[in-house]
């Protein structure tokens, strides 16, 4: 069709994507057996086929277990590669992607080493194609805060390694039960640190998770942000205040956060006046990456082109690039 053209078309930015969700089952089948790991499942198939998530924990479990086959800088490197590659098939100019390095350093993979691989792909696609990246280091909130300055303490020393692509901090994993306010301490030392704020916030928890995210963590942008719908004031607030969600229509679909795609509330978000983004957040596990959500979405609730026009445009707005970078992404 016409907007499926469009759509394809359609340069685009990418705020809301965990690098480890972007493993392929036959990527993470190379990688296991280039380091000698067994996994679980027979084949490419069965392991896709186990991709049927009741919500975010049934979905978690198997993204750490997964990520258990990244073991060197090349495994991270081809990792992020195959990312960058699938994203410019989607016409994706400009990419802040999430990475969390106490999946790996639980395991003894050392933090160097992830940022190694995953940077070094950065830059080789900024190098050859122009493809702008930025790299959102996250922490696991169902972790402790002292986990999270620990995790803090072993980064700083590649910050000025790696200042041209980690400019960020963000916070996922489990939701519920791991409000904001548990963050709040290693938040304002990356804030006093000058990193950019982000957090994951009313995907499966309330809106006064996303308070919490904005009022003692600082963050600039808020991850999913859907539920706060639920809470009109807040709904007023993000207007007015033009905070950003990085919502991620397929993610809510396999995760259930909504029943079916006909039931999203993204239009009505952007009616109301949010500065609404589309984005993929774990594209191997979800189904389809940034021009399969697009689709998705704007043709289960009939948007026209102007309103997918205005969510492009908001990511480009919402990105951490300055005004003339942002000028180039147009
Ligand atoms: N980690 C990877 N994807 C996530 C999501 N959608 N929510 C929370 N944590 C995540
Ligand atoms: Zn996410």
């Amino acid at each position: 069709t016409a907007l499926r053209s469009f759509i394809e078309g359609m340069p685009k930015t990418e705020l809301h994507l965990h690098i480890e969700g972007t493993l392929e089952p036959e990527l993470m089948f190379a990688l296991a057996q280039r380091n000698n790991i067994k996994l679980p499942y027979d084949s490419v198939e069965a392991l896709r086929a186990a991709y049927d998530f009741s919500d975010l924990q049934s979905f978690l479990d198997l993204y750490y277990a997964g990520a258990n086959v990244l073991q060197t800088e090349q495994d991270f490197y081809d990792m992020t590669a195959a990312y960058i590659k699938r994203a410019q098939a989607d016409q994706v100019r400009h990419a802040e992607i999430f990475f969390d390095p106490q999946t790996h350093t639980e395991r003894g993979i050392s933090i160097a080493t992830v940022f190694a691989g995953i940077a070094g792909a950065l830059r080789d696609a900024r190098r050859t194609d122009g493809f702008g990246g930025a790299m959102i280091m996250s922490f696991l909130r169902h972790l402790s805060e002292e986990e999270a300055f620990d995790t803090l303490e072993q980064a700083l020393p590649l910050r000025d390694q790696y200042q041209d692509l980690w400019n960020g901090i963000g916070l996922d994993s489990s939701e519920r039960g791991n409000p904001p306010e548990k963050f709040q301490r290693v938040f304002a030392r990356c804030k006093a640190l000058g990193f950019h704020l982000v957090a994951h916030a009313g995907e499966e928890g309330p809106p006064e998770y996303v308070i919490g995210a904005l009022d003692l963590l600082h963050v600039e942008r808020i991850d999913h942000g859907v539920r706060s719908e639920e809470d009109p004031a807040l709904m007023q607030r993000l207007a007015q205040q033009r905070i950003p969600l990085t919502v991620c229509p397929l993610s809510n679909l396999k995760l259930c956060v909504v029943k079916d795609m006909a039931q999203h509330n993204l239009a009505r978000l952007l009616d109301a006046g949010l500065a609404v983004t589309v984005n993929s957040d774990d594209p191997a596990y979800f189904g389809g990456y940034m021009t399969a959500n697009y689709l998705a979405v704007a043709e289960a609730l009939t948007m026209s082109r102007e309103q997918v026009l205005t969510v492009a445009r908001n990511g480009i707005e919402a990105c951490f690039l300055n005004d003339e970078e942002k000028a180039t992404l147009m």
